[in-house]
């Protein structure tokens, strides 16, 4: 099979060489030409500088990504996912099945990736859509060590396709699911939580605080969940708590070490620059917060974190405020 990667980096390249584990023919296309190089001419993996297949080809032609395949790996961060959409929908001239794998929701139009690609790509011209997320990080995959992944789709067939493309009885294993909405919201929220959780470590606070925060985040997550419509049983799976254990402690988390940057008392933007990489929780915790009031839900880690990120509060004050506020029973949010 004949797979095009949008987007060739920490986990675009790393999902080329599962891809490729798998039996697949693999193009990458990236806008970063020196990425492109280190793939085609030094086979290397252009973030982790490890050996990857010569057999996977990169390119920085869009047309030529999309004239490769009708199997398309969306792996842009997500910010870049609403222009890249309009620019793929002017090329494509054959009908696409889209796998998106980046984690996060649109600021101010609080748009799923999914709710992006039925939008922006004609009908036309669309196969059917896939997300595929869960606990991952990149560094551990490309070592081919043991992950689990779900992929969920509207389209019974299409998220059974994705299992089978991605399944590698080694090293990957793949659950499928029709909650679309679930996974996605519970694949791009973690990232707000597991910044709290590493500004709490900032903060010189413990283990039995970041276990609160993480525990009270996830009800946080799956209250934003419910609202738009996912199922609560997706929430406590991979996308979702799954994906937050991996993050919220680890150090190979770009958000927890963002998160743990502002809690040493830089600025975003100072800790945003110290990770040189795509930090999706911060517009996550925007998202959310904007959720939150649309939906009329009571989320103080989300409120306060927004308010911490937009210079309202200073992260000093940031736990007293969490723990000033009136006493509930532990079902209520
Ligand atoms: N790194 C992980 O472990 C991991 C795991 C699961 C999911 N994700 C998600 O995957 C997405 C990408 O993350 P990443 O870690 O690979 O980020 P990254 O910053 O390492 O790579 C993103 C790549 O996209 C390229 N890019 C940006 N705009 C582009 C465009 N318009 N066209 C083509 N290429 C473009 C960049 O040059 C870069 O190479 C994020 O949403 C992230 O949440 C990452």
């Amino acid at each position: 099979m004949k797979v095009s990667v949008i987007g060739g980096g920490a986990w675009g390249t790393t999902l080329a060489q599962l891809l490729n584990d798998n039996g697949n023919e693999v193009l990458i296309e990236d806008i970063n030409q020196k990425f492109v190089d280190d793939i085609n001419t030094l086979h290397i993996h252009p973030t982790f500088n490890i050996a990857i297949s010569d057999e996977i080809k990169a390119t920085s032609s869009l047309k030529e990504a999309l004239d490769f395949s009708d199997i398309i790996v969306l792996c842009i961060p997500t910010k870049f996912v609403r222009s890249e959409l309009t620019k793929i929908n002017e090329l494509i001239t054959t009908k696409k099945l889209f796998i998106n794998v980046s984690k996060g929701i649109e600021p101010d139009t609080s748009k799923r990736i999914s709710e992006l690609v039925y939008e922006l790509i004609d009908k036309k011209n669309l196969k059917g859509y896939v997300v595929l997320s869960g606990p991952s990080h990149a560094e551990e995959v490309i070592l081919r060590k043991v992950t689990s992944l779900v992929c969920a789709s509207y389209e019974e067939d299409n998220a059974l396709f994705v299992q089978n493309l991605f399944n590698n009885p080694k090293y990957l294993r793949t659950y499928r699911s029709d909650d679309v909405i679930g996974v996605e919201v519970g694949g791009a929220m973690k990232n707000a939580i597991a910044i709290v959780s590493g500004a709490s470590t900032g903060l010189g606070l413990g283990e039995n605080a970041r276990a609160f925060l993480i525990s009270r985040g996830i009800k946080e997550i799956l209250a934003i969940a419910l609202a738009l419509g996912a199922n609560m049983q997706t929430i406590y799976g991979l996308s979702g708590v799954g994906d937050l254990i991996v993050t919220a402690s680890s150090m190979n988390s770009r958000n927890f070490k963002c998160g743990l940057a502002i809690g040493q008392g830089k600025s975003l933007e100072e800790a945003q620059g110290s990770i040189n990489q795509v930090v999706e929780g911060i517009r996550a915790i925007e998202a959310g917060y904007e959720i939150g009031l649309k939906y009329n839900l009571d989320l103080p880690i989300f409120t306060i974190a927004h308010k911490v990120i937009n210079k309202e509060v200073d992260i000093s004050n940031a736990i007293s405020l969490l723990l000033s506020r009136d006493l509930k029973s532990e079902k209520y949010w």
